[in-house]
């Protein structure tokens, strides 16, 4: 608990950063793919529950444009029961090797049940017999009853696996990012991006 890392691959400096933050993210997730960070695309993602307690998990960003970034998982899970209470949610990603954090938050809507079906189709088969059979969140017995569950959907749509109404993509749709870059000293960078109608305006936060 007492090793302490002084952070010293890079500086953040307002005048280097894109104007768009869309930009500035896909510039750090290359260099995070370039720096063999494992499962770069994983982000924690955190939603609000009805009591307003928050709960955090990790899913794999799956597309990212100039509407947002897109996941996928089951409508029916803890997760997806949050969204449908509570449409803000916040990404965060870790990339250790590099010193970098961002923070992302928004809005969650559904993507389209075509861009779902687009990418339920590209998925490998025994991934989505998991996800059609799975009730992702619920209690279950064992994991012999999981497995049985599975084989069942493998017996009945022996032919094709269609994509189940309850399982499909998410987009969070942004409108503040923060940029972090560890410095020396725990003189860490911050930089922020905040809507404002149609522009996007940077500010620089205190570590
Ligand atoms: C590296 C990694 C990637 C994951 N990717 C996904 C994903 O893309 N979609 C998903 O539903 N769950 C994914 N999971 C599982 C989730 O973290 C979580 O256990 C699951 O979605 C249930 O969360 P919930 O009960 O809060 O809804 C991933 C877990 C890890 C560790």
């Amino acid at each position: 608990m007492a090793e302490r890392l002084e952070y010293t691959r890079g500086r953040l400096s307002e005048h280097d950063v894109a104007k768009n933050p869309l930009d500035q993210f896909a510039h750090w997730l290359q260099d995070a793919i370039a720096d063999k960070v494992v499962e770069p695309t994983a982000m924690c993602l955190s939603t609000v529950g009805p009591d307003g307690k928050p709960s955090s998990r990790i899913v794999l960003l799956r597309g990212q444009d100039e509407f947002g970034f897109t996941f996928f998982t089951n409508y029916l899970s803890r997760k997806g029961q949050e969204i449908s209470g509570s449409q803000w949610g916040c990404l965060n990603f870790w990339w250790g090797s590099l010193e970098r954090q961002i923070r992302i938050e928004g809005s969650i809507e559904r993507v389209s049940p075509e861009e779902s079906d687009s990418y339920w189709r590209d998925r490998p088969y025994e991934s989505r017999l998991a996800s059609a059979a799975s009730p992702q969140s619920q209690v279950v017995e064992n994991r012999e009853e999981l497995v049985a569950m599975v084989e069942q959907v493998r017996i009945d749509r022996a032919d094709d696996v269609l994509r189940p109404a309850h399982w499909g993509g998410y987009r969070l749709v942004p409108e503040y990012f923060e940029f972090w870059q560890g410095g020396p000293a725990r003189l860490h960078d911050r930089l922020v991006y905040q809507r404002t109608a149609d522009q996007w305006t940077i500010k620089r936060l205190a570590p």
